[in-house]
Parts: C-alpha cells; sequence; structure tokens
C-alpha cells in the first residue's frame, strides 16, 4: 500500500518484450517499463525463441527495478504480483513466472497467474476508466486473432478465432514478401496509407454463415501470388497498392465479424486489444462501423495495445478481487483456455 492505493506489480515476458509495471487501484499505472527485443529479432525475420529466453534472463531484474524506481516505491509497498503464464513462448514465459514466484516467497506477497489475452483486454480497463464489463472484445496480435464476450470481468466467452494464421502474422509475412522488414504490421499500416486499396481487390474469407473464426492464410497466399506473377513478367510491384488492399482484405473481415457479434449479443460497448490494435485502418473502419450501429467503441492508446505488464497488472487486480490466487506451484503454458 502507498497513500491508502493497492499497488500491483505486473510482469510480463511471453513474447519479446520484458515488461514490469506498477499499478494502483488496478487502473491508474504509476510506472510502465517495456524493454523490446525488436531490434535484435529483427535480422532473422521474426522472434527467436531461445534468443528471447536469454534476454528476458538478462533484462528481468533491471526492468522490475526500474518499473518499481519509476513508481516512486519499492518492493515493501507492493501489495499483489501479477504475471502472465500463458499463452506465449515456454522458454520466455518461465523467466517472467521464475522472476514473479522468487519476489512473492521472499517478500510474502500474494500471486495471480494471468492469461496473457486476459491481460490484453484489460489494457482497455486502464485507457477508460468508465469502462466495465459486459462488452464484446476483439483481440488481434501476431498470435491472435479472437473475438471474445466479456460477461465479467474474470468470465470471458470465446466466441471465434484464426483457424490458421493470426492477423498480425498474416502481416508480418507479406510485408517480408514485400521487403518492408519485421514486425511487419506498422510497415504495412505505413505504406497502405500510400497506396490505392481498390487497385488490387483480395478475396475476403468470411467461412460459414454465423461463424466468429477467421481464416487469412488463404488471403496471405493470394498476395504472394499476385507477387510471384508480377515478377514473372518481369513488372514493377505496386507495393504501396498491395500492401492497401491487402490491409484493407484483413480490416474488412475483422470489423464485420466484430460489429456482428456484439450485436448478436446485445452488446452496445466494443474493445480494440493486442498490437494489430494500433492499425489506423483498423481503428478508423471499427470506430464507423461502431457508430452507425449504436455500439461506443473503446481502444487503449498503441503502447498499451502492444506487449506491456501494466495490462497484466490491471488483469491480476481484478482476479485478486474476486478471490483467485497462485502459489509457487504456478506454471507456464504455451497454449491456455480462458
Ligand atoms: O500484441 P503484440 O505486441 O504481440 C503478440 O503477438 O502478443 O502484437 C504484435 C503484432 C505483430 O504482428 C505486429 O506486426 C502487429 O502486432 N502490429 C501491427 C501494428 N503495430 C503492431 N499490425 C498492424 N498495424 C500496426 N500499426
Amino acid at each position: 500500500m502507498k497513500d491508502g492505493k493497492f499497488l500491483t506489480l505486473g510482469i510480463e515476458s511471453s513474447c519479446d518484450e520484458t515488461a514490469a509495471a506498477v499499478v494502483a487501484d488496478g487502473r491508474t499505472v504509476y510506472s510502465n517499463i517495456i524493454s523490446s527485443q525488436i531490434d535484435i529479432h529483427k535480422m532473422y525475420g521474426g522472434v527467436v525463441p531461445e534468443i528471447a529466453s536469454r534476454h528476458h534472463l538478462e533484462n528481468i531484474s533491471t526492468v522490475i527495478g526500474r518499473a518499481l524506481q519509476e513508481a516512486k516505491t519499492d518492493i515493501g509497498e507492493i501489495d499483489l504480483i501479477g504475471v502472465t503464464k500463458g499463452p506465449g513462448l515456454v522458454g520466455a514465459l518461465i523467466i517472467g513466472v521464475a522472476a514473479a514466484k522468487a519476489l512473492s516467497f521472499a517478500k510474502d506477497i500474494p500471486l495471480v497467474g494471468v492469461h496473457h489475452l486476459q491481460g490484453h483486454i484489460s489494457a482497455n480497463y486502464i485507457a477508460a476508466p468508465g469502462l466495465n464489463p459486459p462488452f464484446t472484445a476483439v483481440v488481434v496480435s501476431g498470435g491472435n486473432t479472437d473475438i471474445i464476450d466479456v460477461r465479467d470481468y474474470n468470465d470471458l466467452v470465446l466466441l471465434g478465432a484464426t483457424r490458421d494464421d493470426a492477423a498480425g502474422e498474416a502481416m508480418d509475412k507479406v510485408a517480408r514478401v514485400l521487403g518492408l522488414g519485421y514486425p511487419g504490421g506498422p510497415k504495412i499500416d505505413a505504406l497502405a496509407k500510400e497506396g490505392n486499396p481498390h487497385a488490387y481487390e483480395f478475396k475476403r474469407v468470411f467461412l460459414e454463415k454465423g461463424s466468429y473464426d477467421f481464416s487469412f492464410s488463404g488471403l496471405k497466399t493470394g498476395v504472394l501470388n499476385q507477387v510471384n506473377s508480377l515478377k514473372q513478367k518481369g513488372e514493377e510491384i505496386p507495393k504501396a497498392d498491395i500492401a492497401a488492399g491487402f490491409q484493407m482484405a484483413v480490416m474488412e473481415v475483422i470489423v464485420r465479424k466484430a460489429v456482428d457479434a456484439a450485436m448478436e449479443f446485445g452488446r452496445d460497448r466494443l474493445a480494440l486489444a493486442g498490437g494489430v490494435a494500433a492499425n489506423s485502418l483498423l481503428r478508423t473502419m471499427m470506430h464507423q462501423e461502431c457508430q452507425k450501429n449504436g455500439i461506443a467503441f473503446f481502444r487503449p492508446e498503441p503502447v498499451l495495445c502492444t506487449d506491456n505488464a501494466a495490462m497484466i497488472a490491471c488483469a491480476a487486480y481484478y482476479r485478486y478481487r474476486e478471490g483467485f490466487q497462485d502459489d509457487l506451484t504456478l506454471d507456464v503454458s504455451p497454449v491456455l483456455e480462458f
């Protein structure tokens, strides 16, 4: 406790960001430290799990120390430790969980393991202090494209998910083919602004009627075939037009399904989350479509969309308040249901 506020230390290490944060009363961010490994993995065109684990190990103590320091507190004032337990890269998750367990044991602080996607959704509670369940959540990241009915803080029902590539993964792969570098999402976002989204009409895959699942691998292959066919003809690749057409095809499907889900379940609020939620076209299109249908639209600022520990601290706070707690047997999991 500090000045009557309940302090949660959040720890996140599921992929290529080592992060720690201190959050007061679940929603007020005192510090949010993110040490990104993107520059290290860039040269390999994607995240290399072994390298990620090693860097988490090197950075975790410093990152936690900085989070406490920036929050002007110390471990003695922390009331709760929340840590990502999965899904994610096992070797990377283990580093965060081991650090959290060590601090919990040494300082006798309660410990709560958090589902990474519940964390992403919780970024919206930080960004919008008035937001409470129920609402529809759309988590779009490098590993997930999920539509979730958030019935209560800890009652999350998965309505649909990707059957193959996640939206971010497809964006990263298409960006690689276009020679834009890693991570591809922000590069496609920027380049698409200079292109015509209707120069190439790529196929939108909606799957069976009423399904909230996604499939982006066919679209990705469509783009690859288009690029190869242009190359074979010796023509120049109109990268901006292809990026714009591809991005439009991805976002149209996500927006349509998300708004349909909110309408079917009678939700008048919709929240975006995950790294791809930083995408400017997705934010604009979702906003417009929500407005048309009388749905209030929430999206965290980009720094809270990509992996961070403030969102994990927030999720941990709401789990602890409802009696969830873990002990030193807490384990990590690469795949995890809610
Ligand atoms: O949530 P996140 O940081 O990591 C996990 O996957 O958990 O998401 C990373 C993904 C990457 O695929 C990246 O290309 C994508 O988010 N991304 C974007 C944008 N910024 C990040 N995709 C589209 N537009 C963006 N502006």
